[in-house]
């Protein structure tokens, strides 16, 4: 796959794309990632990139002419289908989006600072816009790296142990659940039994209860979107029965 990515500070995105996961991705090229600089796409001395916002007003906005220019240079070697502006406006990033965009074969991401673009860039060459959550940041560098990390977990060989993709949160529309790894007990807090029994369709079992649990607890919205299996239906049984005993011994 390969994501271009515009934006006026590459220097933010350089070291966080050579470390770890995302490093040895674009190391081994299962991944693309190309930084381009709309300063370098502007005609004056000046390099001007942005201007005041016509009607007055705070801030400076990101003008048309070096977007457009800076996007349509890329026609050769990306398809423009999907040009993503990252904005606190723009769709909620989830992990059903992240799925969605790593079916395709390029993206471009668009990061703006100051009080953000012209509307005629996203009217005219934007086709989507993405938030990362509701908070504003000073520009869309960190949000796109967060959706770059979020779609390099999903494709083809990134991840050795697709395993550990499944359990993540959200894979399956579950919250992960606790994991443990030696002593066996540290400061007499000891790992739950059934993880030591060996008893791989227990240790299944138990698993899918826990996400069950952990779920229904925090985010009870996520099990309400989600296909219950026969299951998924005994284990929450199961907890409920657990949470009237609980609610009895508390008031008898
Ligand atoms: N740019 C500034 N804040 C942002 C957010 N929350 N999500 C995506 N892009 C942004």
């Amino acid at each position: 796959m390969r994501i271009d990515v515009l934006t006026l500070f590459p220097e933010i995105l350089e070291p966080v794309l050579k470390e770890s996961l995302l490093g040895k991705a674009i190391e081994e090229e299962l991944l693309e990632i190309v930084l381009t600089n709309p300063r370098d796409f502007t005609q004056d001395r000046h390099r001007t990139v942005d201007d005041t916002p016509y009607g007055g007003g705070a801030g400076m906005v990101m003008k048309c002419e070096p977007l457009f220019a800076a996007i349509e240079s890329l026609k050769d070697r990306n398809s423009l289908k999907r040009v993503i502006h990252l904005s606190p406006r723009g769709r909620r990033l989830d992990q059903d989006l992240v799925k969605e965009l790593a079916q395709e074969k390029d993206l471009v991401l668009l990061c703006s600072r100051y009080e953000g673009v012209d509307e005629r860039v996203v009217e005219g060459i934007v086709t989507d816009e993405v938030s990362i959550g509701d908070y504003v940041l000073s520009g869309g560098e960190v949000p796109a790296l967060v959706l770059i990390e979020a779609i390099s977990r999903m494709l083809p060989g990134v991840i050795g142990d697709w395993e550990s993709v499944e359990t993540d949160s959200f894979f399956n529309g579950l919250l992960g659940i606790a994991q443990y790894t030696r002593p066996q007990t540290f400061r007499e807090m000891s790992v739950p039994d059934v993880l030591m029994s060996g008893h791989h369709e227990a240790i299944r079992r138990w698993r899918r209860k826990e996400a069950l649990r952990v779920t229904l607890q925090r985010r009870p919205d996520l099990i309400d979107k989600l296909v219950l299996t026969k299951e998924d239906n005994e284990l929450l049984a199961e907890l409920e029965a657990e949470r009237s005993r609980t609610e009895k011994e508390i008031q008898p």
